[in-house]
């Protein structure tokens, strides 16, 4: 049941639904999330019974501001702090040494936990509403609303369509940002990107004041993690990442027969293929991850067989769009 995320009483119904263990669709600025109340190890098991994820994939813990965080996590460092400060609320998840008596169950049983403060306005007033209740909720666990492994949510329908009419979806629109937040682990004594979201290194960097290392450069490695895992974010259809030259060549090959291919491209390509499902890719990186989930759900929906997509640019504020490409095609 689509609720509109703008109402009070939609957002209190959402609320107790949450208190009583149910689980709630609701949009974030990045992607919708599947959440649930992170101290209740019951209603987490619900998350990762619906969305089919292995149970030792640690969720992400959403909070209303700094304070919630410190009730999940046993200490902030000061990189975190800056990083809080500079960039909460928004689409950045910490990695922090988790108290060891709350949200085991959301931390996958890792001794670490993700915390994240939403800028949406929805997700900021359903953590509010949340914080009010008796006794309240001081935080949701919220992976991204899709099954494991498939392609996040941007949409209250999307979500729909991954969990059907039974669950309670908040609609607060198409999400803004459109590919996940960007995780740095914060447990490590220097700081390390574990995934890149649409907030660039380099920015990032110049809050930590030290340089971001990558997960292969640690000595331990990180759990295995969902968004981290080589092939994530696939559509039904196998995905190809092609240079402009490569899928050029490609298209004249095909000549008219191009049933069940789609191409999201940004170069001005010749295709004399009629029935061919060409979407233009954006030449802003921003607005390319706020569209890129819902095109490779709607070649999905079109029931494509192929989707041939040009690689991004390689630059920085590419990051996100092309970590997510790279594994929706491996
Ligand atoms: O933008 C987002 O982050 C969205 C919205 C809903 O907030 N959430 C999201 O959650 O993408 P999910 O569960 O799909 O991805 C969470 C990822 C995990 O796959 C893992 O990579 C990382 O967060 N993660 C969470 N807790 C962790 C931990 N304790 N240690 C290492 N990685 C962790
Ligand atoms: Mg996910």
């Amino acid at each position: 049941m689509i609720l509109d995320g703008r109402s009070p009483s939609a957002i209190g119904e959402a609320a107790r639904a949450l208190a009583r263990g149910a689980l709630v669709g609701f949009p974030t600025e990045t992607v919708y999330g599947l959440g649930a109340d992170a101290a209740s190890d019951e209603a987490v098991a619900g998350i990762f019974r619906a969305k089919g994820r292995p149970s030792d994939h640690p969720l992400i813990v959403h909070v209303s501001d700094a304070e919630g965080a410190r009730r999940f996590a046993a200490d902030i460092p000061p990189v975190a702090q800056r990083l809080m400060d500079a960039f909460w609320p928004g689409p950045l998840t910490l990695i922090l040494p988790r108290r060891p008596e709350v949200a085991q169950a959301a931390a996958g049983g890792h001794p670490s936990i993700g915390l994240r403060c939403p800028a949406h306005p929805v997700a900021r007033a359903l953590l509010q509403a949340c914080a009010r209740l008796d006794p309240p909720l001081s935080g949701l666990a919220a992976p991204s609303a899709n099954r494991f492994g498939r392609v996040s949510a941007t949409t209250a329908a999307h979500v729909e369509s991954e969990f059907g009419a039974g669950l309670l979806v908040l609609d607060g629109g198409a999400c803004e940002v459109g590919i996940e937040s960007a995780i740095v682990d914060c447990t490590r004594g220097v700081p390390v990107l574990l995934r890149p979201g649409v907030l660039t290194r380099a920015q990032i960097e110049a809050t930590c004041g030290e340089r971001l290392r990558d997960p292969q450069e640690l000595a331990q490695p990180a759990p295995r993690a969902s968004g981290t895992l080589e092939s994530h974010y696939a559509p039904q259809a196998k995905v190809r990442l092609m240079d402009g030259k490569s899928l050029q060549a490609a298209l004249d090959v095909l000549g008219r027969d191009a049933a069940g291919i789609a191409v999201w491209a940004r170069t001005g390509l010749r295709t004399a293929s009629p029935g061919l499902l060409l979407r233009p890719m954006p030449d802003d990186a921003a607005q390319a991850a706020r569209e890129l989930f819902a095109v490779l759900r709607e070649f999905d929906a079109q029931g494509v067989r192929l989707i041939w997509i040009e690689t991004p640019p390689d630059a920085p504020e590419w990051a996100g769009v092309q970590d997510r490409l790279r594994r929706a095609a491996a």
